[in-house]
């Protein structure tokens, strides 16, 4: 039996920082009420000329940097992103060029918006389990402010820019416990960009039923607590950290809640960078990690839930 291990993670914030006030000359918003409703202070966004790839870039040398590797000992990439720099090619082939790597390894975007990064990391875990791969680098990234409507108060406060990266690596002993995966397209009207490529409908913008997906939300988070925990045969109490998507402060703490943990063992980042979609559970690891609260042997507990609806687990020993 083959398994896969975290050995590396980088991450990449933009520059320029996005605060509530700035958001309540926009639209009729307030700090408190954005703070209450959703515990986001301020986002990162990225600047005219930056795009998806550079962040990934970014955020793929620090992880390079942190497991003292050279690029071209990578043998998979999968990016998960909604925001991608073209149609085609993949943004995972522009960064394979980027990044210097000339060894033909395969490299393909994953699309579950939100529950992305969740979706690659599974792939990659099969990949390398399979035996197919030893080494794959794992991207979530998003430009959510390319596609938010800036007069729109519902959406335009939740979201931010940024990306993480993370590199997967066999192993012979268990890191990555399991992995569960779902959809369930019925309710995709909940949370989309409703224009497409081969449906252009002329609103390129999140549009976003913010109290139904609020619901939802919270039930298949809590529902897939004990799905996942099932699967695996570990309790809550052998989960140290929950990594969770970081969407909104309170349905962190429903989830939290769900795993008997307290609020001190949840790596919490949404204060200070809004929704990052595909970014925001790698961006949570990398900022655990070099803080040093997350450290080897630990177990930790990642779920994300997106649009599609799209949502998903994984539970892995560091
Ligand atoms: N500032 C001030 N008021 C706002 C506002 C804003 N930015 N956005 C909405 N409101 C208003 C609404 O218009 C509504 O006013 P009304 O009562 O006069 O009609 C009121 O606040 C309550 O709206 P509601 O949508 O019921 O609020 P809520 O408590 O559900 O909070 C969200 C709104 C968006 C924060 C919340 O629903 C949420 O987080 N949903 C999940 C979103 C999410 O995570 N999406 C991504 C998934 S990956």
């Amino acid at each position: 039996m083959r398994y896969s291990r975290i050995t590396a993670t980088g991450s990449y914030l933009p520059e320029r920082v996005m605060t509530n006030a700035e958001l309540e000359v926009l639209v009729d918003t307030s700090d408190e009420w954005i703070q209450a409703r959703t515990g986001i202070r301020e986002r990162h966004i990225v600047r005219d000329d930056e795009s998806t790839c550079d962040m990934c870039e970014q955020a793929a040398l620090r992880a390079l940097e942190a497991a003292d590797i050279d690029a071209n000992t990578i043998e998979l990439i999968v990016l998960a992103t909604s925001t991608p720099d073209l149609i085609y090619p993949s943004t995972a082939c522009l960064l394979q060029h980027r990044l210097g790597i000339d060894n033909n390894c395969a490299a393909f975007d994953v699309q579950a918006a939100c529950s992305g990064f969740i979706y690659a990391f599974s792939i990659a875990d099969k990949f390398i389990a399979s035996g197919a791969v030893k080494r794959a680098l794992v991207l979530g990234a998003d430009s959510n402010s390319r596609i938010l409507d800036w007069s729109d108060r519902g959406t335009c406060v939740l979201f931010g820019d940024g990306a993480g990266a993370m590199l997967l690596e066999a192993a012979t002993e268990p890191g990555i416990y399991v992995t569960r995966l779902h959809a369930n397209g019925a309710y995709s009207s909940l949370l989309q960009v409703p224009s497409g490529v081969s449906k252009p409908t002329g609103d390129p913008f999140i549009r976003m039923r913010g109290n139904e997906v609020f619901k939802f939300a919270v039930n298949a988070m809590g529902s897939i607590v004990n799905e996942t925990l099932e699967e695996c045969g570990l309790e809550k109490n052998d989960i140290d950290w929950l990594i969770p998507h970081q969407a909104n402060q309170r349905i962190i703490k429903a989830t939290a809640k769900k795993l008997d943990m307290t609020m001190e063992k949840v790596i919490l980042t949404v204060a200070e960078h809004g929704n990052t979609s595909g970014g925001s559970i790698p961006l949570a690891l990398d900022t655990g990690i070099r803080d040093g609260r997350i450290k080897r042997g630990d177990n930790l507990f990642f779920e994300a839930i997106g649009s599609g609806f799209t949502w998903g687990s994984v539970v892995a020993k560091y």
